[in-house]
């Protein structure tokens, strides 16, 4: 599965500069085209830092490197270098399935040796990986016989800017991922803004921090966005914002159980802190930064989960066509279980296997079935939640053996719906029966949630407690054959490498918002900021595809902001191997020329070309599909509409195609007039050239046949 072309180690340099404590001695690594360059040194009071050159600026200045501790001393300063080693590597990878096929791992590795120079004497290395789209550093404490346990209450790692960058962000919340990006310069982020707009089951948002990724563009043209890889068995890193000098500080989420934020047994590393700098922003989404700094695949053949299109029965329950609960009555004003159905249950038989038959007709593998346990009376607003729900017992009207066995005739596999509730413990108890009862009936995706607040009570969504959690689950769901997507997750930080089976993941606002939130649902510019800034993370279930873009029939205040051209491209926009084709099964049939894109589309893909992107304001995305080698291309804008011109110099010479282009029409836009849409077909070859007109809120999609 995975091919390593070439591992070269070459020991560069060894630097030997035990007791020096000038400024002098400056280490440095470049990327190995040149163009980044870190540079690591300790001032004379012993403080560990690093610089960061791009092009020959300096993108990030000063920034100082430590710890603090519950129980000992901090390590920050009276620290020296013991020794310095710098390898080259360069290696390729293959993933299973993803944005393309071989990834390129080439980077230049600094591996320092510090240690205390007072009586302690702690020891820890500072390893920096210089790659020609960024860097990752991290941490790793080796086993030392005065040092075996260490309590961390803050990581003190340093992003200095150089310039008072736009910067697209969220706030840091313990809890959720789930706001609207806010674009201003970074000296005006102002985090606690958001404490009032949100009207989330759980936030938590102490002081003025960002969550990561964020992303910012300088003036020159620079393109930075800071996050975090490899997120295991530690807390996750919101940013702190210092608006008057300009600097990030890691700030740790913590707990409400624990003074401190980490506990970790030594030996031990940190997650990667990682900065993305490219000169556009099409190479930030281009980047493959953060997969590369996790370790090889350590789960095997994965061969039994596919990528998939999916439909089912879930925007029907957003937009109140039915309910996830058998029984659940308003009776004096308060909800009772009755234990009887009320007859707007959506999860039964019958409906879900109406959607196998769409799915089965459509080109469209799997049908997600959220509301077909018991439990759904009691999963919100109540503080018992443990306990509540079971991921075994179906309700009365749903038939597991009877769909599963309809859907595998029909060639569709039934996705597998775990609302946890966030009960850690409930759910925990039960993985095992829950995975191997999916296992039995050949389910082979399960789609987690984690809405309400964390049981137990103290602990927050983005904790050292949860990131456990949340590994531990994929970790055994895999050794029974099945694949997560979980939704109020931890941030994606490029574990799907080393766990492929961590396939898909919410944490954003997706397109549930459309359907219920109050505010409006998700401004034409979401999407835009969402591919420069959440989507570098990895992959997203996003849910696209809506086509009854307004749904005045269910819910007159709310619909999706983007034009019906828009929903298509998001099948291209939006990388996940699984796809959601969200809408309700009658929307679909009443535009079956619109659905051929759905049917047509791949979601698996050799190679991803990133044509052409500005940060919350337009991308234009191709890429060629495994297997069959047709091209897909999607393009997306904001509230402007504006005219794409499309090279295809990307496609292969030999060949040319028969284009559908699926696009914004002469009248569309997003509020006045989503629906206008104009098909037509053309040839298409790698010297052809096309403007495309996208509408405010709009976009196209094209799919590509080779002739
Ligand atoms: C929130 C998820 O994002 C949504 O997709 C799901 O339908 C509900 N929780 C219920 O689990
Ligand atoms: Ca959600």
């Amino acid at each position: 599965m995975r091919i390593k072309i070439l591992s070269l180690l070459v020991a560069v340099a060894l630097i030997a500069c035990a007791g020096t404590n000038s400024e002098q001695d400056t280490i440095k690594v470049n990327s190995p085209s040149g163009n980044i360059a870190v540079e690591f040194n300790i001032n004379t009071k012993g403080r560990p830092y690093y610089t960061v050159r791009f092009n020959n600026s300096v993108a990030i200045d000063t920034s100082y490197l430590g710890f603090e501790f519950e129980g000992s001393e901090p390590i920050k300063s009276g620290i020296k270098v013991l020794s310095a080693k710098i390898t080259a590597h360069d290696e390729s990878w293959e993933m299973p399935w993803g944005e393309q096929r071989v990834v390129a791992n080439r980077y230049n590795e600094l591996r320092i040796l510090l240690k205390e120079e007072k009586d302690e004497e702690r020891a820890l290395f500072v390893v920096f990986k210089a790659y020609d789209d960024g860097i990752g550093f991290r941490y790793e404490f080796p086993e030392q016989d005065n040092w075996t346990e260490a309590r961390i209450a803050e990581e003190l790692t340093e992003f200095n800017l150089t310039e008072d960058y736009k910067t697209f962000w969220i706030p840091g919340d313990w809890d959720i991922y789930e706001h609207l990006y806010s674009t201003t310069k970074f000296s005006e982020i102002d985090a606690q803004s958001y404490i009032e707009r949100t009207n989330l089951a759980q936030s938590y948002i102490p002081g003025n921090a960002v969550n990561t990724p964020v992303t910012m563009v300088g003036e020159s043209g620079i393109h930075l966005s800071f996050h975090e890889a490899a997120l295991i068995d530690y807390a996750g890193m919101t940013l702190q914002v210092d608006t008057d000098n300009l600097r990030l500080t890691s700030n740790l989420v913590g707990s409400e159980n624990t003074s401190y934020k980490v506990f970790k047994k030594l030996p031990f590393e940190t997650p990667w802190r990682t900065i993305q700098i490219t000169d556009k922003a099409s190479d930030l989404i281009a980047s493959n930064l953060i997969v590369n700094l996790n370790e090889p695949n350590k789960i095997g053949d994965v061969s039994w989960f596919t990528p998939m299109k999916y439909t089912g029965v879930w925007w029907e329950m957003h937009l109140g066509k039915s309910s996830w609960d058998y029984g659940m009555e308003m009776i004096n004003g308060k909800w009772v279980d009755t234990g009887k159905a009320h007859g707007k249950h959506g999860a039964t038989t019958e409906n879900v296997k109406s959607f196998i038959d769409f799915s089965a007709a459509n080109n469209i593998g799997g049908v997600l079935v959220e509301g077909w346990n018991t439990g759904w009376e009691r999963w919100i607003g109540f503080e018992d939640r443990e306990g509540v729900f079971d991921f075994i017992t179906p309700y009365p009207d749903y038939d597991l053996e009877e769909v599963t066995s309809y859907a595998a005739q029909k060639g569709v596999e039934i996705i597998m719906h775990h609302e946890t509730s966030a009960a850690t413990q409930t759910y925990e108890q039960q993985q095992d029966t829950a995975y191997a009862l999916m296992n039995h009936y050949g389910m082979h995706a399960v789609k987690s949630g984690y809405v309400g607040k964390i049981l137990p009570k103290g602990e927050y969504h983005h904790g050292q407690y949860m990131v456990n959690q949340y590994n531990n689950a994929a970790i055994k769901a895999a050794t029974y054959e099945v694949a997560v997507n979980a939704h109020e997750p931890i941030k994606a930080t490029g574990l799907r490498r080393t766990y492929p089976n961590i396939i898909s993941r919410e944490g954003l606002r997706g397109q549930e918002f459309n359907a219920w939130s109050g505010d409006g649902g998700n401004p034409p510019e979401h999407l835009p900021i969402v591919a420069f800034t959440r989507m570098l993370a990895g992959p997203i279930d996003f849910t696209p595809g809506v086509f009854n873009i307004k749904f005045n029939e269910y819910r007159e205040d709310n619909q999706v902001n983007t034009t019906l051209a828009q929903q298509l491209a998001l099948y291209v926009v939006i990388y996940s191997p699984v796809q959601m084709a969200a809408d309700l099964v009658e929307h679909y049939e009443a535009n079956p020329r619109a659905l051929q894109f759905i049917k047509d589309v791949g979601v698996d893909w050799e190679q991803t070309m990133v044509l052409d992107g500005a940060v919350g304001d337009y991308v234009a995305i191709a890429r060629e599909e495994r297997e069959t080698g047709n091209w897909f291309v999607g393009g997306i804008t904001d509230e402007n509409g504006r005219t794409m011109t499309l090279d295809f110099s990307f496609l292969d010479k030999e060949e040319s195609y028969k284009a559908t282009i699926y696009k914004d029409g002469p009248l569309a836009h997003w509020d006045d007039n989503p629906l206008d849409l104009k098909i037509e077909t053309v040839e298409i070859s790698s010297d052809s050239a096309l403007d495309i007109v996208l509408a405010s809120g709009g976009g196209f999609a094209i799919s590509m046949q080779k002739i």
